[in-house]
């Protein structure tokens, strides 16, 4: 069967096609990082409109590239949420016109499963069960996962997400938004050791996380220097927040592993692209004798490609998933 995947969150619109025997047959994809920079963060009325904008010519775009007509489509995948409310509601509707139109089925995708999921899309897959770490722009979790829809929230933040806290701290050291790959590069040219921020909750005992305290270390470290043009103090600033991010997600996973007794750990979501957390993780698992999976790197920020994927392993585990009620609802919580 191929399912159309329809991802439109946030600010990026993602449109795949998956085939449950082929694999993956197209993927397109519009980043509105562009649109949303001047504000320093996404602006919902922007993404909505940008949306609505973007999605048909890139239907277009992966209906052309799979050489599939829609009337092969057997099922419609779409992000129900969490997400900004107008943003899912371009990707609810669109998804419930065509599955009218065709008299096809929908699936309503959490788009927190198309990320945990997202791994299994790679050339080297984890197999069940695994531990998976999920850190985004809007959540930071740890999940035992034993097969689809089989998940046990292990740990979460208690306040802001990883990405959030990177976003935010870039922000205060005059990055661009999204700041996690900015504020990561940065890092690279700070000195290790000449700041050191706090690990919030690096021996709580449990599995959960807090970073808001990290970006306020951030803001205080930057005003007692006062020497926010000087580039060296920044880029050391960086490091430290960088290390101290990444000692706190490392231990973590470390500690899921153990309390499982799995060794598989799959990183989800778009800090998961991070170089630093991917380098400390390496590391950690060749010590500790555990395997780290990724999504492919397109497939770490949002995508549609994720959502077809998820959509359709949710319809191999459940057919009754699927339904012909075009009377769509989101769900932004
Ligand atoms: O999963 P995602 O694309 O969207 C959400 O569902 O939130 O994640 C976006 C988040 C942003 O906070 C962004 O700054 C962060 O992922 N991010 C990174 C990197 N690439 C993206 N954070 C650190 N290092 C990166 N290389
Ligand atoms: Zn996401």
């Amino acid at each position: 069967m191929i399912v159309l995947g329809i991802e439109s969150s946030c600010d990026e619109t993602g449109i795949a096609l998956y085939d449950t025997e082929k694999g993956l047959l197209s993927h397109a994809l519009y980043s509105q990082i562009a649109l949303h920079a001047e504000y320093g963060g996404v602006v919902p009325e922007l993404a909505s409109r940008d949306h609505i904008r973007r999605i048909v010519p890139l239907l277009e775009q992966a209906f052309g590239e799979a050489s599939v007509v829609p009337g092969d489509v057997g099922a419609i995948a779409y992000t129900q949420g969490p997400g900004l409310a107008g943003a899912l509601l371009v990707g609810s509707s669109v998804a419930s016109s065509i599955g009218m139109a065709l008299g096809k089925p929908l699936v309503g995708v959490h788009h927190l499963e198309g990320h945990l999921l997202s791994p299994l899309l790679a050339e080297k897959p984890p197999v069940f069960p695994f531990v998976a770490l999920l850190v985004s722009g809007g959540h930071t979790q740890l999940m035992k996962v034993e097969g689809v829809g089989r998940y046990e929230l292990l740990g979460e933040t208690l306040d802001d997400a990883a990405g959030e806290a990177f976003d935010k701290s870039a922000k205060l050291l005059g990055l661009a938004y999204p700041g996690g790959p900015e504020i990561s590069k940065l890092a690279e040219a700070g000195r290790p050791g000449i700041f050191r921020l706090p690990r919030p909750m690096l021996h709580s005992r449990d599995l959960n996380f807090s970073f808001s305290g990290l970006k306020t270390a951030v803001l205080t470290t930057l005003g007692k220097e006062k020497t926010r043009e000087n580039g060296q103090t920044k880029a050391d600033i960086a490091c430290a927040f960088v290390d101290a991010i990444v000692e706190v997600l490392a231990t973590k996973c470390l500690a899921a592993l153990r309390q499982t007794k799995l060794d598989q750990l799959v990183v989800a979501g778009g800090v998961g692209a991070n170089r630093q957390l991917r380098d400390a993780l390496g590391r950690m698992a060749a010590q500790k004798h555990f395997r780290v999976f990724y999504p492919e790197l397109e497939f770490c920020t949002d995508n549609g490609a994720m959502i077809a994927f998820a959509g359709a392993m949710r319809l191999k585990q459940d057919p009754g998933a699927a339904h012909y009620d075009y009377g769509f609802t989101v769900r932004p919580r």
